[in-house]
């Protein structure tokens, strides 16, 4: 596995993982559980986010305690409609950081991503931004989502998923080598439709009841 992609395999995660990839999941128990593998996923993505330290109370004594420095610096950027899902499980954990959305729709004969919406922070040059959605299938829309959000010039990028095919991955860094992918699991690869095999479906289908 290349250097720039973190497979974390919690066994938490992977339990999970495997009960959202079961078709007999509800809508309802899907939604739950990407909120919660969310937020594991998220603990190990912000394991580097640096710390301040400042003088606190507690009821015994004074201490020097260490605080998220940049809380706020963080931008989550949701790739719709899928990426809400990581998005809301995110944001439970940061609840101070910024928002930014990017609609994309896959080209049904092309597979090539169309982006018909775009709204990040104005200020996102001082900001750390994380992109998600919870499938690299084919890479086309990650690398979409990144070439725009390159021309806005934010501070980092890093990209986290639920699942990631190989070709999807090899794309991806042949367009952006600079930006570290953060996954619950590869799978073994893309079918004839551009769907993850084994994977867990459409993810958007399966989240929101449309399929
Ligand atoms: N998008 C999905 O939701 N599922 C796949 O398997 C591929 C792309």
């Amino acid at each position: 596995m290349s250097a720039k992609v973190t497979v974390i395999d919690h066994p938490l995660i992977q339990h999970k993982l495997t009960l959202m990839r079961q078709t007999q999941t509800s809508t309802a128990k899907f939604r739950q559980l990407l909120k919660e593998i969310g937020m594991l996923l998220a603990y190990e993505v912000t394991r580097d986010l640096p710390l301040k330290y400042e003088q606190i109370e507690t009821p015994i004594a004074k201490m020097n305690a260490p605080m998220l420095a940049a809380e706020k610096n963080m931008v989550i950027i949701s790739i719709m409609r899928a990426g809400q899902g990581l998005l809301d499980s995110i944001l439970e954990l940061i609840p101070s950081a910024r928002v930014g959305h990017i609609g994309l729709y896959r080209d049904p004969t092309t597979r090539m991503a169309i982006e018909y919406y775009f709204k990040v922070p104005q200020d996102i040059e001082q900001r750390d931004v994380l992109v998600v959605d919870p499938m690299l299938a084919t890479g086309n829309s990650a690398v979409a989502a990144v070439d725009r959000l390159k021309e806005v010039n934010p501070k980092s990028i890093k990209f986290l998923c639920l699942l990631a095919a190989p070709e999807g991955l090899k794309h991806f860094h042949e367009q952006h080598p600079d930006v570290q992918i953060y996954t619950a699991a590869v799978d073994e690869r893309l079918d004839e439709h551009g769907y993850i095999v084994p994977g867990l479906g459409d993810a958007g289908d399966r989240l929101y009841g449309t399929m």
